[in-house]
This record gives C-alpha cells, structure tokens and sequence, in this order.
C-alpha cells in the first residue's frame, strides 16, 4: 500500500505556519514561541541551527510530563510540515532562542501517563543518551552524562512503566530524560532520530515508539564505527562483559536493549503497530491514510530514505549514511523482527557488520579503555 501525502493533504492554514499537532505540546510550544518573536513568518523558514535573528522571545515555563523529550531545557524543537512543497517533513531546528524561561520537573506529574507512554518516552530517552554516546560529536562534558543516562533507563524503566506509581523509578527516570536531554543538547543525535523522523512523517506514530523500534536496528548499522562505545553500552545496560571481547560486547549491547524495549511492549516493526493510548494514527491529517497497519512499498520507502538523509541529525551519526542503506534500516523496522543481525549472512553488505568490517577486534573487556 502506499499513498501520495502531498496531493492528499489539505493545507494546514493559508501560511502553513502553525506547527502541527503531530509533535509534543512542549515542543510545539517552543516552535510557536519562535514563529511569534518573528510577527508570526512562517516556521519552516527556521530549520537551520540557531536560524532566530532575534532572542526577544515570549517568556515560556515549561511543566515536564513525560519520561522522554527533555524539551523541557533543550534548545530543540521539532516541526511536522504538513503544507508546504517539501511535506510530509518533519525537521527539527536547534535554537537558543527556543530554551524554556523555566523548567520543571516533578515525578509525580508523570505518574498518570498510560503505561505505554511511560515506556515509549523511555525509548526516546534511550535514544537520546545512546546516539549522543557514540555520535561524532564526542565532548566531555556529555558523554559521561549519556551513558549515565543509558544506566538511568536500563534500571528503572521496566518498573516505571508497569508500576508508574513508584516514585523512586519515576524519579530516576524522569533524571534520565533530563540527563539525555542535556547530553544531546551538545553532544548531537543520529540517524536513529532521522528515521524515526521521517517515519512520523508519513504515518504519526508516536516518536517513542518510532524509537524503540529503531534502536536494535539503529545500534547494529552504527556497531562498526563505534564497537567500543557499544561495548560500553554493554556494561551500562548491566552485561558483564568480563572476557568478552569488543565486537561480542557490542552485540551483548544490541541483545540488552531488544530484551529492553520488548521487555516494555514494543512491537518488533512498525507493520505491528496498532491503536495505542492517545494514538494519531489515522486522525486529522492521517484521516484515511493510516488507521490501518502500517505499509511501505519500494517508492515510499524511498522517499523516507531520502527523508533521512536531509535530517539535521544525520550528520552527527557516526557512521555514514547512504540512501540504499537507510532504505535497509527502514524496511528492516518496517516488517522484520528484532533479532540481532550481526550474525554471518544477513544483510552484511548493508549493514556493515560482517568480520571484515569492524569485527575483527579481539580486545577483551579489560583491555579496553574505560568510558569516559
Ligand atoms: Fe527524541
């Protein structure tokens, strides 16, 4: 099945500058806020790192609900373009203009999400704190924090989404979307928001669970060029790696966060995805387009590859992307399970994982440098 969102899509309004409901209210907010220091020009004008020309921005104080964005300190805020020539495109724009005036974050506000928000917040937290570890981008002040965040989510989300009444696993979780979001604030993501990106684009899901689909996938295109960083992930996401060596740690990593993001209720694809609390999914204007299961052909996947590839994330991913190889990732998440594909024959050409690339480290556990 596919469809052609730029001939079926009505126009947002006569501009095509209100930031679209697809994204979070604190998000959008933060959209709209540079939009009204600007007399109200049109948002996609500002897709570009710092693109304000003026700080002078209506004063914002943000309330934090989830376990996920950390749009509550972060200079990000992300556009769903529903009307211009280029939709469906979701960006995001990093701006200094955008930051809160105040931010505040109480775990008790976040104990009356549904069960599955709390676990798909905590995949976008995952996200976070993941891609900032092993990006491009490497800076001591965040990738400490990153990886902490990484420990912060492995121990706390199974028990914050099936008992969000437990102050201390909210607590902690709700310190580990902060953390992630102040790591990647510097630090940068990865491709692995390009995909969930340009996902959301087409279909609405919601960016958690975009996410959490797309992290084994995401972890074992990027494992070549960062086996350590994956490694240790590892020990971060409690594996004893002791006698491991670097390419068998960085697949423990890949193995933890599937036993991780299933653990917390994430369908193995995208193709999976059902009706979920407070779903978009074939509402507004995804009427008619997606209130059935999720479906690519060749021509749309395409167009999300290509999606993918213009993403402001992309660049800070540690391993180049190319559009064959986003179309691989994206059909992967699209209909196949979670497994783990760094075995010998699977789509080793793509993804990249085979001995002979990257894989051919024999460095134990011990003597690999620390994390930093
Ligand atoms: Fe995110």
């Amino acid at each position: 099945m596919s469809w052609t969102p730029t001939r079926r899509f009505p126009r947002a309004n006569a501009t095509g500058s209100s930031p679209s409901a697809a994204v979070p209210r604190t998000t959008r907010r933060r959209g709209a806020r540079v939009v009204a220091a600007h007399d109200g020009r049109n948002v996609n004008e500002f897709q570009a790192l710092n693109a304000s020309e003026t700080l002078d921005n209506p004063a914002h104080i943000a309330i934090n609900t989830t376990v996920g964005t950390g749009s509550e300190t972060t200079p990000a805020y992300v556009i769903t373009d529903l009307s211009s020539p280029n939709a469906p495109h979701k960006w995001v724009g990093f701006d200094r203009a955008a930051i809160t005036t105040l931010a505040i974050n109480d775990p008790i506000l976040c104990m009356t999400q549904p069960p599955e928000y709390v676990a798909y917040t905590g995949f976008d937290t995952m996200a976070h704190a993941s891609e900032c570890y092993v990006g491009r981008v490497q800076h001591l002040s965040t990738t400490p924090i990153a990886l902490a965040a990484i420990r912060l989510t492995q121990e706390n989300l199974r028990e914050a989404t099936y008992n969000p009444k437990n102050y201390k696993a909210m607590e902690q979780m709700v310190w580990a979307q902060y953390t992630a979001a102040q790591a990647f604030s510097t630090g940068l993501l990865g491709i692995l928001h390009s995909l969930s990106h340009a996902v959301c684009a087409y279909y609405d899901i919601h960016h958690g669970l975009n996410n959490g689909v797309g992290l084994p996938r995401v972890w074992t295109y990027n494992q070549p060029a960062a086996p350590e960083r994956y490694a240790d992930i590892a020990e971060a996401m409690g594996v004893d790696t002791k006698g491991m060596n670097v390419p068998q740690a960085a697949d423990a990593a890949i193995e933890a966060v599937i036993r991780l993001v299933k653990d917390c209720g994430c369908p193995e694809s995208w193709s999976q995805v059902g009706e979920y609390p407070k779903t978009r999914m074939g509402k507004g204007h995804y009427e008619g387009k997606t209130n059935a299961a999720i479906q690519s052909d060749d021509d749309e996947l395409q167009k999300m590859a290509e999606h993918m590839m213009g993403d402001l994330c992309t660049p800070g991913n540690p391993r180049d992307l190319t559009v064959d190889g986003a179309k691989e990732v994206l059909r992967d998440c699209m209909y196949d399970g979670m497994a783990v594909k760094t075995g010998n024959g699977y789509r080793q050409n793509i993804w990249g994982v085979a001995p002979e690339m990257g894989r051919r480290t024999q460095q134990t556990a011990s003597e690999r440098p620390g994390p930093q």
